[in-house]
């Protein structure tokens, strides 16, 4: 029988357990992955309280609160905090999601809050994208078309046309979808995930794109694109309610379709 142990390293420690504020009334546990790969020390789990009747509504509020007031080491990515350039996506309590869009109170009891799921982790609650975005540039994300632009003109669409776009354009890129996709994580060296095929469908779907033929070609592999056994974890957890399953089917009928 085969055997297998996992490194040394892996094991998830108990890490500190930081003091809850004096004088606090509404407290709040936080159960927080650290780590350091450049350490060598295995990952740990640090515990902050935080007194809520102090601290915005927010999953984010309450990490700028620790960083700012209990460890500045705790490290994570942050930006627009309204939901809109997807760079604090973090599995929430078991779930992916964003932490700026999701309330603390939707949570019960203690929230355990760890990186995006199957990615390595430069530092903490950051995981490295790089993989990810070059899988993005390889679908070559933007408008290629063979014949010229009319003189002075745009390249228009319907109503109907830019229609389609919907439940696509607005994407993120925050790898909330491909992260629970256990397809992704165990194909992800071969397999796009949901969250770059419905950036592919976008392109796709969009009329003025000439290129068709060509990005099915590049999508027509056993692994790319047909990796996906509509498991749906994908439209599950999409903070942006999108449904890439549905991108990847519509991409799978389209080259059913051109086969006929
Ligand atoms: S529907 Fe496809 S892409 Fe979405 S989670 Fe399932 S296998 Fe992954
Ligand atoms: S489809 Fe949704 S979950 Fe996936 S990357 Fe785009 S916004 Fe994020
Ligand atoms: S901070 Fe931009 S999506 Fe959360």
């Amino acid at each position: 029988m085969a055997e297998f142990s996992l490194p040394k390293n892996s094991v998830i420690k108990k890490g500190t357990t930081h003091p809850a504020p004096e004088g606090a009334t509404r407290l709040k546990t936080f159960k927080i992955y650290r780590y350091d790969p450049d350490s060598g020390a295995n990952p740990r789990y640090d515990t902050y309280k935080i007194d809520l009747d102090d601290c915005g509504p927010m999953i984010l509020d309450a990490l700028i609160k620790i960083k700012n007031e209990q460890d500045s080491s705790l490290t994570f990515r942050r930006s627009c905090r309204e939901g809109i350039c997807g760079s604090c996506a973090m599995n929430l309590d078991g779930k992916n999601g964003l932490a700026c869009t999701t309330a603390i109170e939707d949570i019960r009891g203690e929230i355990r809050i760890t990186p995006l799921p199957h990615m390595e982790v430069i530092k903490d609650l950051v995981p490295d994208f790089t993989h990810f975005y070059a899988q993005y540039a390889s679908i070559q994300p933007w408008l290629k078309t063979v014949t010229p632009a009319p003189a002075g003109k745009e390249r228009l669409q319907s109503p109907e046309e830019r229609g389609k776009l919907d439940g696509l354009y607005e994407c993120i890129l925050c790898a909330c979808c491909s992260t629970s996709c256990p397809s992704y994580w165990w194909n992800s060296d071969k397999f796009l995930g949901p969250a770059i095929l419905l950036q592919a469908y976008r392109w796709l779907a969009d009329s003025r794109d000439e290129m068709t033929g060509e990005r099915l070609d590049e999508l027509e592999d056993p692994f790319r694109l047909y990796r996906c056994h509509t498991i749906m974890n994908c439209a599950n957890v999409c903070p942006k309610g999108l449904n890439p399953a549905k991108a990847i089917a519509e991409t799978k009928k389209m080259m059913v379709e051109r086969a006929v």
